[in-house]
């Protein structure tokens, strides 16, 4: 018996609890791998897909793992034939609610109930139903895009907008087939209350919410590759992954890590998930510039222009003083490069006057 006095049984473990949980986390602690669709860590549950009903003993009904408590001495068994026929069925009665191509519904984003219904099978393909949802086409929003025959109505995405982002821009609306995700008087998002996080997109397990600009570069997520780094639009550090077409050598969208997996929790804010087109500017400045004596700028390499700042720092210094130097550094910097130029300042240069933005 576990050490608390709590425990479950789930297909045949002993597993200890903490008041509140959920048969779910307490099997994740486990690795008994229950599935889900409409569930995320940072949210309450819903309880809305049901692909997660389990059988426990002295229950006539299967329970979702996701929402039902664990109670002392609850016996709970997750692979049984009833419980496998039922995942199929869920999974053949939203496939039927969606597009069933997988190829098609993954023409951006991943679908994780495609992956699931590859994992799991399906109790066969069913006839599509005719799709009644609405949705919002003449929303103008510059980012994020609802395309209303692949929603599940699984609420994930007004669950993330309400719990997370805690501004509350989209709502499930209007009831049964016609369920669907709108916003105040069906504004576009810019005219609600959305802070355009991309949340939603990232939480939507059929590709419903999408990115517009990676749905216009036209080339699915999965034909990407994502190179992990690190948001430089602020201090906070951000874990980012930068998805990146290798064929045209471009970044095409950024997406969040899995949450519970870096410091921002799969969080990602505007800035961070959108503006990256900054990125392939005509304008930027790809290769270092120096000043000519007739103070115009010329291209040079970064050994030449690393040894003219060493060497303007330093003539400053042997004239008027180590302290007539100072280094400013920024938020925008990894934690890792703000301590380099402190570092470079103090060893290197000899003086402690270094700052940087955030302290001020
Ligand atoms: S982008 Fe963020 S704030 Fe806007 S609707 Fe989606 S989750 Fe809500
Ligand atoms: S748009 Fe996606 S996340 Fe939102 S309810 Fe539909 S399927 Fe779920
Ligand atoms: S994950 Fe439990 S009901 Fe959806």
């Amino acid at each position: 018996m576990a050490s608390n006095g709590k425990y479950v049984v789930i297909d045949g473990n002993e597993l200890s609890f903490e008041d509140g949980e959920t048969v779910l986390q307490a099997a994740a602690r486990a690795d008994i791998e229950i599935p889900t669709l409409c569930w995320d860590p940072r949210l309450s549950s819903a309880g809305a897909c049901r692909m997660c009903l389990v059988e426990v003993e002295g229950s006539r009904l299967m329970q979702p793992a996701c929402s039902f408590k664990a109670t002392p001495g609850m016996v709970v068994r997750t692979q049984t034939p009833k419980v496998d026929r039922n995942r199929r069925f869920i999974l053949s009665l939203h496939l039927a609610d969606t597009i069933a191509d997988r190829e098609v519904a993954e023409d951006n984003n991943p679908s994780k109930l495609h992956a699931l219904a590859e994992d799991y099978g399906t109790a066969g393909e069913w006839t599509p139903v005719v799709q009644q949802r609405q949705g919002r086409p003449s929303d103008t929003n510059p980012f994020i895009e609802f395309r209303p025959d692949r929603c599940i109505a699984c609420s994930l995405c007004t669950r993330y907008c309400d719990q997370v982002e805690a501004v509350s821009a989209i709502t499930l609306t209007a009831r049964g087939a016609h369920t669907t995700i709108s916003t105040a008087d069906s504004k576009t998002l810019t005219d609600s209350t959305c802070e355009l996080c991309g949340g939603c997109v990232d939480v939507c397990p059929t590709g419903a919410m999408t990115e517009k600009p990676a749905l216009a570069y036209g080339k699915p997520e999965r034909e990407l590759e994502k190179v992990r780094s690190t948001c430089n639009f602020c201090g906070v550090g951000c874990q980012v992954d930068l998805n990146v077409d290798r064929d045209a050598n471009r970044v095409v969208k950024v997406t969040s890590p899995p949450p519970g997996t870096t410091l921002n929790d799969g969080n990602l804010c505007v800035k961070g998930r959108f503006a990256n087109d900054f990125i392939h500017h005509t304008d930027r400045l790809t290769v270092p510039l120096v000043r000519d004596d007739d103070g115009s700028f010329r291209e040079t390499t970064w050994d030449d222009a690393l040894d003219r700042t060493v060497a303007g720092l330093k003539g400053v210094a042997e004239r008027h003083g180590d302290d007539s130097l100072a280094f400013v550094s920024s938020s925008r910097c990894t934690g890792e490069e703000n301590y380099l130029v402190q570092k470079m300042a103090r060893a290197a240069f000899r003086t402690h006057n270094v700052h940087q933005c955030a302290a001020t």
